[in-house]
């Protein structure tokens, strides 16, 4: 049996509406999952395949029939030019939350600081931090062992040497004044939020907080005076519309707002302030 680039298209086209990103995670998921070139598909040229590769292309179908994120199914994400291992316990990382990382190169944050990545998930940012520089001593945590699960077979992935995981809630089980920086990107999705209905096979514990969406910001703020020394940064991501709210939670826990971040689409989204 064999498969080339118009029969692809073809099945895209009449079982999953054709959309683009349908097309790119098959293209993906080929060259990935079942390590075929598909270059030769690109250039037109017919690929044979045996049983057990067309079982795991009719399986890709159906998962995305059902609507599985494409990095879900391929069981990896990219992050920062990295590869993480991704399933249904963490949030498929985003690419604002890579602005997190850009910061600290444009602000040359380098040496012996200590780092809190609260929220971890499948630890891409902290794990990108600590690849920046071996100095710094960084902590990810999770409320929840499933997602830290994640993040710790992520950190032995990529050898990180310099990553102590704890699980707990924010900042709850660190000692005062003992951090510089504190890199978040909470759950902060209002609880009725109709954008919810497109994000269903993630953990919804990742996605969505109480109080407007800003029950989680709340708590890591009130942590965040506590637990940075004097002087010490939290940056933090929120939703595009909550810049102005999050400036009034930094001023009431007498965190000084410093800077926003704009994304790619030109949305503030992520707020620093010092302490
Ligand atoms: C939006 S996800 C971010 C994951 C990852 N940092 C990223 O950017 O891809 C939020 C994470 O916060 C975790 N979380 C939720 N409530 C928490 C709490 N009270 N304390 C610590 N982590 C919590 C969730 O389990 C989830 O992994």
């Amino acid at each position: 049996m064999y498969i080339n680039l118009k029969k692809l298209k073809k099945e895209v086209s009449s079982r999953l509406d054709g959309c683009d990103d349908s097309f790119n995670g098959l293209m993906h998921f080929l060259k990935i999952k079942l390590k075929l070139d598909t270059r030769k598909l690109h250039m037109n040229e017919n690929i044979s395949v045996n049983d057990y590769e067309l079982h795991e292309i009719e399986s890709f179908f159906k998962l995305k029939e059902d609507n599985i994120p494409n990095d879900y199914i391929i069981g990896t994400s990219s992050f920062f030019g990295r590869e993480f291992s991704v399933d249904n316990r963490v949030l498929i990382p985003r690419p604002e939350t890579e602005l997190i990382v850009n910061y600290f190169i444009e602000e040359n944050i380098s040496g012996s600081k200590v780092i809190l990545d609260a929220g971890t998930g499948s630890g891409c940012l902290g794990i990108s931090l600590a690849h920046l520089d071996n100095d710094f001593d960084i902590f990810i945590s999770d409320k929840f062992s499933d997602p830290l699960n994640v993040a710790v077979k992520n950190v032995q992935k990529h050898k990180c040497q310099n990553i102590t995981p704890i699980q707990m809630s924010w900042g709850s089980a660190v000692r005062e004044c003992s951090v510089d920086y504190i890199v978040s990107n909470p759950p902060y999705i209002r609880e009725r939020d109709p954008h919810l209905g497109n994000l269903k096979c993630e953990p919804i514990t990742a996605l969505v907080a109480k109080n407007n969406g800003l029950s989680d910001i709340n708590l890591i703020c009130k942590d965040a005076y506590s637990i940075l020394k004097d002087g010490g940064k939290i940056i933090l991501e929120h939703g595009y519309d909550q810049a102005d709210e999050v400036k009034e939670v930094f001023f009431y826990n007498l965190l000084k707002p410093e800077k926003t971040i704009v994304d790619y689409q030109g949305h503030t989204r992520i707020s620093i302030a010092t302490k």
